[in-house]
């Protein structure tokens, strides 16, 4: 192809997700549900892997973008609910175009009392999870000749915050995982990215984000002067879902208002 023909075969189209299922785990509130709701306006049926019980707003959202969302509840940390998710999405809907591994937690405790049951719940959801249903997802979209792989980090992807080193530890290896599948998967037509947001005021990090003091401790350092939106991410997440991202892969977007770039 010559260059002007390459660019006269740009289209909007591209960022398209009309006819695609996107699998979004944890899509019931919060960030997810605002992945959710960017699909479907983008197109998309949505499968909606849930913990707590709760599935009315992004039910009520989707559907008034005129797009179907079903659901599963469970609890990830159990390895044989991993393969329980694909199972129901494929049966609802006989394919799996969009992964986003966006369910996570976080336990924030004096280092020298961390508990290890908290340390191997936050891994096992926040990383192990999400290489497990990586995994598994990746398997079918190999046979349907392609597909996207959404991994969120976070601002701790890059560095350290106090009392939560698990979090810390498995978002950092959330990086891992998304590079690890870039470089095995992009033969496939799979593309693999990670985007890691910074600050947005949510139950993950409620301990501390109501405490006014970090709170503003963090604004400081944010070049935009304030915490993150959910309209902030929408529209990064419709374009690695798409196919204008087509050789973006392996990439880890940070959508941090600036926060990474101050001491
Ligand atoms: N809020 C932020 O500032 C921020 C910043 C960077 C990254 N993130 C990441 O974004 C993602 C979503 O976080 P959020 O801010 O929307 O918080 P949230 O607590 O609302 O979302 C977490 C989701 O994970 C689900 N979940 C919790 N435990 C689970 C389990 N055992 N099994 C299955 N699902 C479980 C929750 O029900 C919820 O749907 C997380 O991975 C989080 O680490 C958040």
């Amino acid at each position: 192809m010559t260059m002007v023909e390459s660019i006269k075969s740009f289209s909007m189209d591209r960022f398209s997700l009309k006819g695609k299922v996107a699998l979004v785990t944890g899509a019931n509130q919060n960030l997810g549900m605002g992945y959710a709701v960017a699909f479907a306006k983008a197109g998309a049926d949505i499968f909606c892997p849930h913990f707590t019980e709760d599935v009315s707003e992004v039910k009520a959202l989707v559907e008034a973008e005129g797009r179907r969302i079903e659901f599963i509840r469970g609890d990830m940390t159990k390895h044989e609910h991993i393969k329980e998710i694909v199972d129901a999405c494929m049966a609802a809907y006989g394919r799996i175009d969009i992964l986003v591994n966006n369910s996570g937690t976080n336990c924030f405790r004096e280092f020298t009392e961390f508990p290890d049951s908290e340390w191997q719940r936050v891994i096992e959801l926040n990383m192990n999870a999400v290489y497990y249903l990586g995994h598994e997802v990746a398997k079918i979209m190999i046979k349907q000749g392609g597909g996207k792989i959404i991994n969120i980090g976070s601002a701790l992807s890059y560095t350290a915050d106090a009392m939560c080193p698990a979090y810390v530890t498995a978002k950092h290896g959330v990086i891992g995982i998304t590079r690890s599948f870039a470089n095995e998967l992009g033969k496939y037509n799979i593309q693999c990215n990670a985007v890691c947001p910074g600050f947005l005021a949510t139950s993950v990090n409620s301990d501390v984000s109501d405490n006014k003091e970090y709170y503003d401790k963090i604004t400081a350092r944010i070049p935009a002067d304030r915490w993150g939106r959910l309209d902030d991410l929408m529209g990064c997440m419709v374009f690695l879902a798409s196919d204008a991202s087509n050789y973006v892969n392996g990439a880890d977007i940070k959508i941090d208002g600036g926060f990474s770039t101050t001491l």
